[in-house]
């Protein structure tokens, strides 16, 4: 049995993106995986903007203990959230600067860094207002694609497994039910 994560960043409950990771959930579960559904907007621990002392030694707090203990238990960690900027919301940028510390996602050896995460698989999910064919030729897709695979993934020593960008969502209802039917696809 797999253990999933669902880590989704969105202010509306009623947006695509959380009907994508609610699909993915149920998808999830059919196929026998263990799932937990993080909605970083609701969630009853909150995080406030990262602040720090000392970056590489945080003072571990009740909050960074329980969503690494959810990290820890997953074998795969699947992002839901919508292209805002060139990236990702702030509250799941800010989730990964508390969570993903020193000592927990990464450390140093011989002055080399380490990625402590290993055999977690990574996928993301991700919506653009732009046409999927304007930011495949601009290099806007393949930019946050390297960003999370690099800077955030490998460097953790995990794996991207997947990374699904969808574009052209705000202008057709028809291709938001492609969308909606893809999903499931992605387990
Ligand atoms: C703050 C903000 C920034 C955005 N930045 C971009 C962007 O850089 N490129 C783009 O194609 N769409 C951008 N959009 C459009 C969103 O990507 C689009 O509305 C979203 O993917 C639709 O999914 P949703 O219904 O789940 O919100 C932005 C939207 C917001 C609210």
């Amino acid at each position: 049995m797999k253990n999933t994560l669902i880590i989704v960043a969105h202010p509306r409950t009623q947006s695509l993106t959380m009907a994508l990771a609610n699909s993915y959930k149920e998808a999830a579960i059919k196929a026998g995986n263990h799932v937990e559904f993080l909605d970083l907007y609701r969630c009853e621990k909150q995080q406030p903007f990262f602040t720090f002392e000392k970056a590489n030694a945080l003072d571990q707090t009740e909050e960074m203990s329980y969503f690494q203990a959810q990290i820890g238990k997953a074998d795969e960690i699947v992002f839901f959230f919508p292209y805002w900027w060139g990236s990702m919301p702030a509250i799941l940028k800010n989730y990964l600067d508390w969570n993903l510390s020193k000592g927990f996602a990464f450390t140093y050896e011989n002055g080399r860094p380490k990625g402590l995460l290993q055999g977690k698989n990574v996928k993301i999910f991700t919506t653009t207002g732009a046409p999927k064919f304007i930011y495949t030729l601009t290099g806007a897709n393949r930019r946050l694609k390297n960003m999370f695979k690099e800077q955030i993934v490998n460097f953790c020593g995990m794996k991207l497994e997947q990374c699904n960008i969808y574009g052209g969502v705000d202008t057709s209802g028809k291709n938001v039910e492609k969308i909606l039917s893809d999903v499931p696809t992605r387990i």
